[in-house]
């Protein structure tokens, strides 16, 4: 099924998530609302919300999404405050979010507590806040700390060289938490994990998944474990963007 977010909203919205993620994603939360997984889901890192906005759209109405960033900087453009330029756009979106949703402040100040008294444990957390060790060490440790049974935890820029200490933290945080946390997938930007006893079944259903169904993959040793690679091939990257710029973002999705 096409996503009607993916190929027709998700350019208009400046960000860095691709649509070989966005796919991954939604086939992930796909799977949780199919197989009656429950919870909120986190981000650290919004920016203006390209990657925040397809994770709320997928979850039940029930379920509650939670935007935390700095939002310090401005839009040179329209001079507007980051923050504002957000919200404008969940509001264009459709995304009602109440006050709690939002927390402006450095990820590094908050407590598991802090997330899971506003929104439950969490289903789906993704990290692309501060690229520094430290801080994606302390964002990783707070994403396991909120984590649900059955939640992911999506690393961006994982084996980016621009990042390196992103992987250096990511490495880290694996090797503390080796006994009950994984890696079930890989993708050209993100590191999928979940608990140990449930990261086959996701990387079974994203194999089997019929919104990945152009997308190579294959199985990929990462640190004497089996995870799924998922690839996003460089036509399809390349087609996409030259699309979108020609104001065809929709044809787009005849590439996946
Ligand atoms: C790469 S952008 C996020 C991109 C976004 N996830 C997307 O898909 O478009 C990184 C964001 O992390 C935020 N950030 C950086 N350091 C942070 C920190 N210590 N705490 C919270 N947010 C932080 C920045 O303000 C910025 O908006």
């Amino acid at each position: 099924m096409r996503d009607p977010y993916i190929f027709s909203r998700m350019h208009r919205i400046p960000g860095y998530l691709d649509p070989g993620d966005a796919l991954i994603l939604r086939a992930l939360l796909g799977h949780q609302n199919a197989s009656g997984y429950r919870g909120g889901a986190a981000e650290i890192g919004i920016y203006y919300g390209r990657s925040f906005f397809l994770i709320e759209r997928q979850l039940r109405t029930d379920e509650r999404a939670l935007a935390i960033d700095l939002f310090d900087a401005g839009d040179q453009k329209s001079g507007r405050k980051r923050l504002e330029s957000f919200t404008e756009r969940a509001r264009d979106m459709g995304c009602v979010l109440s006050e709690g949703q939002v927390i402006r402040a450095d990820s590094r100040t908050l407590a598991p507590e802090d997330i899971i008294a506003r929104i439950g444990r969490v289903r789906m957390f993704s990290i692309d806040g501060g690229h520094g060790l430290a801080h994606v060490r302390a964002d990783a440790d707070l994403a396991a700390a909120t984590l649900s049974p059955e939640g992911v935890i999506v690393f961006d820029d994982f084996c980016n060289p621009e990042w390196p200490e992103v992987t250096a933290a990511i490495l880290d945080f694996l090797r503390a938490n080796w006994d009950r946390l994984r890696p079930f997938a890989v993708s050209q930007k993100k590191l999928y994990i979940a608990h140990t006893g449930i990261g086959a079944e996701y990387g079974a259903a994203l194999d089997r998944a019929e919104g990945l169904r152009r997308l190579p993959r294959a199985p990929v040793n990462l640190f004497g474990h089996t995870a799924l690679r998922v690839s996003h091939r460089l036509w399809q990257r390349i087609g996409y963007e030259i699309l979108c710029r020609m104001g065809l973002g929709r044809m787009s999705a005849m590439l996946y």
